[in-house]
């Protein structure tokens, strides 16, 4: 009869044993929630290693009668554990218990705080998709996920304008408040060989019943610059250490509203672009990316101009016409505007860029916008072989490193060019978080 070294019980009826069984049944895999998922940018990425979906929510409020995004995701992916509802609208309890919460929520509007009301808990601004995060992981008690991975336009580390840094310090605030150290870093897919010019900032959150939070809270003089999750997925250098940040975020959040970075002359975020968080005390650095592999330029994902549709095409005289046409969008510019609020009037500037996006180099950032013929200023323009077109949903979904042709079905049928070209505008490159979710994975398999 053997004795369980642990529990002291007999082996093979111990409590041990019961946990061992148990976790072999939910076969071993790292449980993910995605919110915000859109076509399942995330989902893509961490599903290459050993992380599974277990339920996931998305729901376009601009056409609510028409999901595209959702439709997508269960086409590819399935309609088992997939909601397509309002978030405000889930209760926790339906999401079911999870190892690690991921999602890129909405940016329109972050300004997180200006109507926090502490009425029986903290309660956010409606339509400010932070707090649906916050909600969960407060509700979730001793339920909540170990960890997180979150995405987010670069801004976040500086807005809102008037008090520069105070939304993410508010986030970084009520994390730590719900027992989480947090790394964070802005990383741009092209600075490692990826299609695409995308700055986004990636914060990760450790609980602290973790080891990678304990490992972050012994190493955080090397964690930002060599031995964190993100430095060993994108490896990176200090610029100078004048920009090295050490402070502490003090107040409840309602305070931290009012107060954080108002009375600062040059108001300045405090926060740079990588960083760690731990207790409410952070470390922030500005850092530059280390990389020598292969680059990819626009010219290696383009098709053929013979497989591309007419539609897609622009005529010479439409592309070069500088009082209407693309030259005059993508043309430097003075406009005498009036502030539709204020009746305030002020000049509009704006310098000229290239007419056609150079094709030796990563695309620029692909927006929500990128889609339909009128000529514009941030759309992709582009000359193959002395003709010029715009891009073909099959090249966005390249540039966000998507598998060809992804979005080209939802449920409900073909998805037009203009929608698709909307989904690849909101979602991110896979390869970011394919590096992410490895790095992850090894760090955190004996966990799980
Ligand atoms: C920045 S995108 C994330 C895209 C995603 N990472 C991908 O790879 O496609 C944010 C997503 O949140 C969705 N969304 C906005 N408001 C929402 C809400 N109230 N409930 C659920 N999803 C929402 C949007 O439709 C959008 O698809």
């Amino acid at each position: 009869m053997k004795i369980c070294p642990d529990c002291k019980d007999v082996i093979m009826y111990c409590k041990c044993m019961e946990k061992y069984f148990e976790k072999m049944k939910s076969n071993n895999k790292i449980k993910v929630v995605e919110l915000f998922a859109g076509v399942g940018g995330f989902r893509l990425g961490l599903e290459k290693y050993n992380f599974e979906i277990v339920w996931s929510n998305q729901w376009e409020p601009i056409t609510k009668t028409q999901q595209h995004a959702s439709d997508v995701y269960v086409y590819k992916f399935g309609e088992n554990n997939h909601c397509n509802e309002d978030i405000n609208t889930v209760k926790t309890k339906d999401i079911p218990d999870h190892d690690m919460l991921v999602g890129g929520f909405p940016c329109q509007d972050y300004s997180v705080a200006n109507t926090l009301k502490l009425a029986g808990g903290l309660k956010g601004k409606k339509g400010v998709l932070w707090w649906n995060i916050e909600k969960i992981l407060r509700e979730k008690k001793s339920k909540k996920p170990k960890y997180l991975l979150l995405e987010n336009v670069d801004r976040l580390l500086k807005s809102p304008a008037s008090q520069r840094g105070r939304d993410f310090a508010i986030m970084l605030a009520s994390l730590s408040d719900l027992g989480y150290g947090v790394e964070w870093r802005i990383i741009n897919a092209a600075d490692y060989g990826m299609p695409q010019r995308r700055r986004r900032v990636f914060f990760l959150a450790y609980h602290k019943s973790t080891n990678l939070y304990k490992e972050m809270k012994k190493n955080e003089k090397t964690w930002i610059n060599d031995s964190g999750i993100l430095a060993k997925s994108f490896p990176c250098e200090s610029e100078s250490q004048i920009m090295y940040h050490k402070s502490e975020i003090n107040g409840t959040l309602e305070k931290l509203t009012k107060n954080f970075n108002k009375n600062i002359k040059n108001n300045k975020s405090p926060f740079n672009n990588s960083g760690i968080m731990i207790n409410r005390k952070f470390i922030s650095t500005k850092v530059s990316s280390i990389y020598t592999g292969k680059r990819t330029k626009l010219k290696d994902i383009i098709i053929s101009n013979k497989d591309v549709h007419e539609d897609f095409f622009v005529d010479k005289v439409v592309a070069e016409n500088k009082e209407k046409g693309w030259a005059f969008h993508k043309g430097a510019k003075k406009k005498i505007r009036k502030d539709k609020k204020t009746g305030f009037t002020y000049t509009f500037s704006e310098g000229s860029m290239s007419l056609t996006d150079d094709l030796n180099k990563p695309s620029r950032t692909i927006i929500t916008g990128e889609g339909g013929k009128s000529p514009s200023r941030t759309k992709h323009l582009i000359l193959n072989k002395g003709k010029y077109r715009r891009l073909t949903p099959l090249e966005l979904e390249r540039l966000n490193m998507f598998p060809d042709n992804f979005t080209q079905k939802g449920i409900n049928g073909d998805i037009l060019a203009s929608k698709r070209a909307f989904l690849m505008g909101n979602a991110l490159v896979v390869g970011v978080v394919e590096k992410i979710g490895n790095e992850l994975e090894k760090r955190i398999k004996n966990e799980i």
